[in-house]
């Protein structure tokens, strides 16, 4: 990885800044979003090896970048192989796109009772796919590596700086969990990394 591999990942930032800076509607914010990070992850050439690395115990949420006002922030999710998320809300729109192996999305929908029921089949989605999350389009996913033998990378834009966002995660047998995810960047700390301490997942 060369210093021209990285300027795809500052170049795909400054689109994100300077889309977010014109305050689209949600729509045009996720379909101008969607095309820069299908862009991005259509080499996978750039990612830095320190925020590819799985580990046995969880999937990995590396923090790539954070605006300065919190508007957006960008973050590769590394699955190990066999790796899912909980049942989950954002709170803020997301976009998601397949840099490395594959993963599987589940959304889900509220039944009139309020009770979570799985929306639709599950999404098989492939290298290079982009996807979008929102509480207007459907907030409340499962995420899973689609391998059981290799590691699955994928490069997520949230429209807040996603690891200090008080969320949900929603158990099968229990009420919701309040959650912040916090990063994985142990070992590189910085301005925007939500006190370990303070994580509840
Ligand atoms: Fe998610």
């Amino acid at each position: 990885m060369g210093v021209d591999a990285l300027q795809r990942l500052r170049g795909f930032i400054g689109e994100i800044a300077t889309l977010v800076d014109t305050a689209p509607d949600e729509t045009t914010l996720i379909e101008q979003g969607k095309a820069s990070l299908a862009q991005l992850v259509a080499v996978d050439d750039w990612l830095p090896a320190a925020y590819a690395q799985p580990s046995p115990e969880r999937y990995q949420q590396f923090l790539l970048y954070a605006d300065a006002r919190q508007r957006f922030s960008v973050v590769s999710f590394v699955w190990g192989p066999g790796q899912r998320t909980p049942v989950h809300d954002h709170t803020v729109w997301g976009l998601i796109g397949v840099l490395r192996g594959a993963e599987r999305a589940q959304a889900y929908r509220r039944d009139e009772h309020g009770a979570l029921l799985a929306a639709g089949p599950e999404a098989l989605l492939e290298r290079g796919d982009v996807e979008a999350v929102s509480p207007a389009l459907g907030d409340v996913h499962r995420v899973s590596n689609a391998y059981d033998d290799r590691v699955s990378i994928s490069i997520h834009v949230y429209g807040a700086n996603i690891g200090a966002v008080e969320r949900y995660v929603y158990p099968e047998d229990g009420p919701p969990k309040r959650f912040i995810s916090g990063y994985s960047n142990d070992t590189l700390p910085n301005l925007w990394h939500f006190p370990k301490d303070h994580r509840q997942s």
